[in-house]
Order: C-alpha cells, then structure tokens, then sequence
C-alpha cells in the first residue's frame, strides 16, 4: 500500500491558510487538518479550567489532561475539546488573545504534535495539514510542502473580512502581534522549511492559489 500524501502548509495568520487548505483537500480527495484549531482547543480548555496562561508551568501541568479530538473532513472539519463542540468558541477575542502564550510552552506543543502525527498517519489516501510548524516539525517528510505569505495588509483585511466586517487597523495590530510572538518563540517557531515551495498571495485568487498547490500534489503522486 502507498504511504498517505501529506501535503504541508505553513505561513502566518491570515496568509489564506484555511480556504487554501480545505480547497486543495477538496479537489484531491484528502482528509484535512486544522492544527491552529487545535492550540485554540487547547487554550479554551485551560480557561475554562481557570489556568493563568501566563503562567508555563501551571499550562505544561494542565495540558496532559486536554483531550482534543479534530474531524477531518474538509466540507465539514470539527474540533472537540474535553467532549464539547468548540468551533465558535475557538474565534472568541478571549481564545485569541491568550492562544499565542500557551502556543510557546513546549508541553503543550509535544501533546499536540503526537496528536497531529496520530491523525497524519491514519489518513488515507493522504492529508492537507496547515500550521506553522507542519513543514519544519510535525511532518518533515511531507510530499509537498508550501509556504503562503502575504503583505500585512491584505491578510489583515481578509482576517477582518473573516470577521465579520471587523475593524482592519485593529486586526493588523492583532495579526502582527501574534506574528512576532509566532516567529521569535523558543519552540518551532513559525519558519519556512528549506524544501518548502513559497507562495505570496497578495495578489492570487483563492482558485489560483489552489490550482498551484494541486499541480504540485499531483506532481508529486505521480
Ligand atoms: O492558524 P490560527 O490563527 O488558527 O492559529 C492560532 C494560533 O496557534 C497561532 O497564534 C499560532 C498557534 N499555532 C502554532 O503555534 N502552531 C501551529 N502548528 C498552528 C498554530
């Protein structure tokens, strides 16, 4: 039988991640993952539990008892934590605000990344899996790795647009907060793998982006 198609798909917040990744799963037939889906998991439950997210240690000792469950099919991907149904509640102000410092604590992120490998390797015919650190970290021997950017403001007014119309100026300051918090932590911060294919979006429809990364998964298959 032939190893499942893994294609990753890194780049910050905004970059046209999501639609890319669940258009491309779409027209190939895979499974697709949401890997920032599960960090926002993760940070619900630990407010929920009332854990200072400050605070890296009390986060590494609650995090071992998270458990986090993500649906993979790209026409309807869910996300479960600790057996509720969280995917409003992962788009809340107070989810993002406190998702980047729990995002750093290296406890946190070995939970997930065995997680995210579980779901990779029981995925057939193959997967779309999107993140930061998916090229660099969690699937280092994906078939087809691509890196999207974009100029801050066009993912700053997409991100708005996302939300419904929320204010640009503020999102960008958001987006490029969580940016440097992203790019400069200790533990695989957001980096573009060497053999990754980068992708600047600024000025691509989203079919176009899509097409490019299904030729190069179809490139890749055969
Ligand atoms: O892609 P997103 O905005 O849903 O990601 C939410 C946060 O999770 C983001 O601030 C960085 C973190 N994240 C990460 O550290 N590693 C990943 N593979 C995915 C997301």
């Amino acid at each position: 039988m032939s190893l499942p198609l893994v294609v990753a798909l890194d780049g910050p917040s905004g970059s046209g991640k999501s639609s890319t990744a669940r258009g491309v799963a779409a027209r190939l037939g895979l499974a697709y993952l949401d890997t920032g889906a599960m960090y926002r998991a993760v940070t619900w439950a630990l407010l929920q539990r009332g854990v200072d997210t400050d605070d890296a240690a009390a986060v590494a000792a609650a995090v071992a008892d998270v458990t986090i469950e993500s649906g993979t099919d790209p026409a309807e991907p869910t996300i479960v934590a600790d057996g509720v149904d969280v995917a409003v509640e992962i788009r809340s102000d107070e989810v993002v605000r406190h998702v980047s410092p729990v995002s750093t604590v290296p406890q946190v992120r070995t939970h997930l990344v065995d997680l995210q490998r579980q779901v990779i390797a029981a995925a057939t015919p193959g997967i779309v899996v999107e993140g930061r650190d998916i090229g660099t970290v969690v699937a280092t021997d994906a078939a087809v790795k691509v890196y999207l950017v974009a100029d801050p403001e066009a993912r700053a007014s997409r991100r708005a647009a996302e939300e419904g119309g929320s204010d640009t100026a503020a999102t960008a300051a958001s987006l490029l907060r969580r940016d440097r918090i992203d790019s400069t932590r200790a533990t695989s911060p957001l980096a573009k793998a060497d053999d990754a294919v980068e992708i600047d979006t600024t000025f691509l429809t989203l079919d176009e982006v899509i097409g490019q990364i299904v030729a190069l998964a179809e490139e890749a298959r055969s």
